[in-house]
């Protein structure tokens, strides 16, 4: 069957996501194909970061820090994106880069997988993940004197021992663009005792993601198929510019686990329960919130809103 030029164009006029095309900035005439790496600037991004930088500091300057809700701006972010990543309400914060984000969640997965299990001292990894996962993971295994397995797409399943504490794959492979089935592979690696990081770095914004997948109960989570923690960046298909800030999703079931050994490693004063009564001690803010770690960047987190 040959496809005929006017077999596109009635293609084109039935696309419902065509007219989106007139919300972004692109040179006339240009094809876009790499918004994998630098999504295109949005029509609305020039007009609200001039307003962050005119009124909101240059104006209300230290003010705006309540009367422009900036201090609350990573949630306020994070709950706008989680209905494109399956995630609920109060589970996501936009903040930092993805590969500190992976940081911070691969440690508290490392911290919550061996309480129990301290013979789990392996995290199973792709070959062909972005290499700052690879990394990131190596760095904490190096520090912990864990073990960094990468195994080939097929092998995931019979690397799924009962020495593995965390499975860290990326949803869809930078490189060829090849689709994990999250909610199959998740619900094997929980029914081995498996926690599941997933970088959504290529998926969000890009395809369907469900984190809560079946929806399932807390305490089911051996037959679970909800991942655990995620992270994603927002520069790509989120289009919130150059080193926009990335996302992280911890579930709830251990987002607010108490007990300091459970938390993630930057125990920054953003991610204080009290951060304005100072206090010498650490005392982690309930929920997603306890993800934070300083002072954010307002202006590049309104280019990503
Ligand atoms: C899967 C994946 N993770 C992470 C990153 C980048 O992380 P960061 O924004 O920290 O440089 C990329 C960049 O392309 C990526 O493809």
């Amino acid at each position: 069957m040959t496809t005929t030029l006017q077999d596109c164009r009635a293609l084109d006029a039935q696309d419902r996501l065509a007219p989106l095309r007139e919300h972004f900035t692109l040179p006339p005439g240009v094809i876009y194909l790499d918004g994998n790496s630098l999504g295109v600037a949005p029509k609305a991004t020039a007009a609200r970061v001039a307003d962050v930088v005119t009124r909101e500091w240059g104006a209300d300057l230290i003010q705006s820090w309540n009367t422009a809700s900036w201090f609350d701006l990573p949630q306020r972010l994070g709950n706008q994106l989680a209905p494109l990543i399956g995630a609920g309400p109060n589970e996501v914060v936009c903040t930092d880069s993805t590969s500190i984000n992976l940081y911070k969640v691969l440690s508290a997965a490392l911290n919550i997988a061996r309480e129990d299990s301290p013979a789990r001292r392996r995290i199973v990894s792709e070959r062909s993940n972005f290499p700052t996962d690879l990394y990131i993971a190596e760095g904490l295994c190096k520090e912990r004197g864990l073990e960094l397995v990468l195994v080939e797409p097929q092998d995931i399943a019979t690397a799924l021992t009962s020495d593995v504490a965390v499975l860290m794959l990326t949803h869809v492979n930078y490189r060829t663009g090849a689709m994990h089935d999250m909610a199959a592979i998740t619900a094997a690696a929980h029914a081995a005792g498996i926690l599941c990081v997933w970088d959504l770095a290529h998926s969000a914004g890009a395809v369907p993601v469900d984190l809560h997948a079946a929806g399932a109960d807390f305490e089911e989570w051996r037959a679970s198929k909800s991942a655990d923690f995620a992270v994603g960046c927002g520069y790509k298909y989120l289009n919130g510019g150059p080193g926009a800030p990335a996302f992280e999703w911890v579930h709830p079931r251990h987002a607010s686990r108490p007990g300091l050994k459970f938390m993630q490693p930057l125990s920054g004063w953003w991610g204080h329960a009290t951060p304005f009564a100072f206090t010498p001690d650490y005392q982690p803010a309930p929920g997603i919130t306890r993800y934070l770690c300083g002072t954010q960047p307002i202006i590049s987190l309104s280019a990503l809103q």
